[in-house]
């Protein structure tokens, strides 16, 4: 594929502007600098930097970010920045979506794609891919607390009590709940359903996909091979 063709799918701007940069010697491909807008280049592990930054080229986009607290879920965001801020502007332009939300003062593993594909099938209840949080409470666990969360709290506007698919006591104040589904403020409901209340929340795994411990907060990172596998559900949750 031509470089300047490359560029533009990569998100760095209309064909004309991609031509301007290459001509400008602001690009280098697979460690060599190149100048001519139509020479063609194989994707297949395709390098190349832009202004001296280094980008890899990828048909569809997969990546995850740890989000801070103070951002907003949102394309039109309207009390705190967007989540969308975070990331470089190439991956903005080529339309990269959040893949469900976190609420403003959530922190934790976030992902994003441009692959519609990919983002149907996260967000389809058929997939099932658990959600794990990382829960501080106000108030210190009891064994009722975690037992209630395990059985099913009953939510306003539900049919039918939510029970959580996984829930750990990991210390006094700190709770590892797993949930099957992403209801509006769902951790956060159902923990004051059972009496307590959330203080500080962090999704800290998607599905097997673990927020890596050397993902710093407001960062962002591709999903590799081993990662978008880790998406996928396992074969006893995709049969029941
Ligand atoms: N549950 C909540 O209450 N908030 C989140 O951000 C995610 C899950």
């Amino acid at each position: 594929m031509q470089i300047e063709r490359i560029l533009h799918s990569q998100g760095f701007g209309a064909r004309k502007l991609c031509r301007i940069l290459v001509r400008h010697h602001e690009v280098t491909v697979n460690g060599e600098p190149c100048d001519d807008p139509f020479a063609d280049f194989s994707t297949d592990n395709l390098r190349f930097t832009v202004k001296g930054e280094p980008w890899e080229y990828r048909e569809k986009a997969h990546l995850m970010l740890n989000k801070p607290a103070g951002y907003e879920c949102s394309l039109k965001p309207a009390h705190h920045p967007g989540v969308h801020a975070l990331l470089p502007m190439p991956l903005r332009e080529r339309g990269v979506q959040n893949i469900g939300r976190l609420d403003e003062d959530t922190t934790g593993l976030l992902l994003f794609s441009d692959d519609g594909q990919f983002i149907h099938r996260m967000g389809s209840p058929k997939w099932k891919v658990p959600k794990v949080y990382e829960v501080t409470l106000k108030h210190a666990a009891d064994e009722k607390l975690v037992a209630a969360l395990l059985q099913g709290v009953q939510l306003n506007d539900e049919p039918a009590p939510i029970a959580a698919l996984g829930c750990e006591a990991i210390s006094e104040r700190l709770l590892h709940l797993t949930l099957g589904e992403g209801k509006y403020h769902q951790v956060k409901r159902m923990v004051a359903a059972a009496g307590n209340r959330v203080e500080a929340l962090k999704r800290i795994a998607i599905g097997r996909l673990a927020l890596p411990k050397d993902l710093p907060e407001g960062q962002w990172r591709w999903l590799s091979p081993a990662d978008l596998e880790a998406l996928l559900p396992t074969r006893e949750a995709a049969t029941k």
